[in-house]
């Protein structure tokens, strides 16, 4: 019998190896379950590198720190191999790396006032002026910065580029968070791989220590995450044939995209309760952009379900709930098709 049931899904605790599967943990994670101490042991300080490239800097670091904890973050697939090979290499148990944007980990998967210390080694500079709005390190950053660093931590800032460094400092400042300190870099911040590559031209290189001062900072909401994924129960049949055309719909501040419609290969017995299509579907927020699947399934003699589909464990954010809102409204301009339940 065909399953129409809405797909829920179970949260993971823990994962074994550097890589963490982030998306199918709950949020903020659970760092201390993350990387366990055993006896009285306390957890040791957390920190964070954002844009890790190969990784040399971050398994430096961890090694030197045994009891320290390493969270990397990069948004480079090639990156993420490197630097787990590298982690991997020297059989490092403190740190973890994750496949994911600055802006929604920093928000979503870290408690307040958790973490220690965020580094970010030679961060794109983004030169020309009508890139400058894709800089990392913007006063929207500092802030959500700082309501993630406990009181004292800091933002440590490497670069080549020295508009970019004042461009950081400014905006550092109308955050009014933090205390601008000089300071000489560890050694090896100045040998990561984009800093050899600099040095060799001859450029000059920067460091920062930007320290949050304790401050109040601005709240940040979570992400609801319902068990249950995003669906609706529509009356009604598919047609056998319909023609689809790409749809973008503005949602939460950002888009849905829906590509395509497919069809499921199913027998030619007439029999249409196994019949099952698949939308493609590109959700773009500020801070998180993916790739979903929406499925629309027979459901009883004339019925339908219309529900996000597990696969790529996709971040049920406001706009994934956009890209089910957006395939049962294209369904409801088929002929005799009605909504009977929105759960989004
Ligand atoms: C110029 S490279 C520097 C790499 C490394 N830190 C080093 O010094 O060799 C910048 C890196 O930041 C990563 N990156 C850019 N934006 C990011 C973001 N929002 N979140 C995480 N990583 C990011 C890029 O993929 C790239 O690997």
């Amino acid at each position: 019998m065909l399953d129409v049931a809405p797909t829920t899904y179970a949260y993971l605790k823990t994962s074994s190896g550097p890589l963490l599967p982030w998306r199918r943990f709950r949020f903020p994670i659970g760092w201390d379950e993350q990387f366990p101490v055993s006896g009285p042991l306390r957890p040791g300080p957390l920190h964070l590198e954002v844009g890790f490239g190969d990784g040399r800097y971050t398994v430096r670091r961890a090694s030197s720190a045994p009891d320290e904890r390493f969270v990397g973050l990069e948004i480079s697939s090639v990156s993420l191999q490197r630097g787990l090979s590298n982690v991997r290499k020297r059989d490092l148990n403190n740190v973890k790396l994750l496949k994911v944007g600055a802006g929604f980990a920093v928000r979503h998967l870290f408690a307040p006032h958790t973490l220690t210390s965020i580094t970010v080694n030679f961060p794109d500079p983004w030169p020309k002026e009508r890139h400058e709005k894709n800089r990392l390190l913007q006063t929207a950053f500092f802030e959500l910065a700082a309501s993630r660093l406990v009181p004292g931590g800091a933002v440590l800032l490497a670069t080549d580029h020295p508009e970019y460094l004042a461009f950081a400092r400014g905006q550092a400042r109308v955050s009014e968070l933090f205390v601008l300190e000089e300071a000489e870099p560890p050694s090896a911040v100045f040998e990561t791989k984009y800093a050899l590559k600099w040095k060799t031209l001859g450029k000059p290189l920067f460091y920062q220590v930007f320290r949050y001062s304790g401050l109040p900072t601005p709240e940040y909401p979570g992400l609801e995450r319902d068990k249950t994924m995003p669906h609706a129960l529509l009356s009604g049949q598919l047609p056998p044939r319909v023609l689809f055309s790409k749809q973008v719909t503005p949602y939460a501040g950002g888009h849905v995209i829906l590509h395509e419609a497919l069809q499921s290969l199913g027998a030619d017995d007439g029999d249409s309760s196994g019949e099952k299509w698949l939308v493609r579907a590109t959700v773009e927020e500020p801070e998180l952009r993916q790739q979903v699947l929406v499925s629309v399934r027979a459901r009883g003699e004339r019925g339908l379900i219309v529900g996000l589909e597990p696969f790529g464990d996709p971040v049920v954010t406001p706009a994934t709930r956009g890209a089910v809102h957006a395939v049962t409204e294209w369904l409801l301009t088929l002929p005799a098709i009605e909504v009977e339940t929105r759960s989004y």
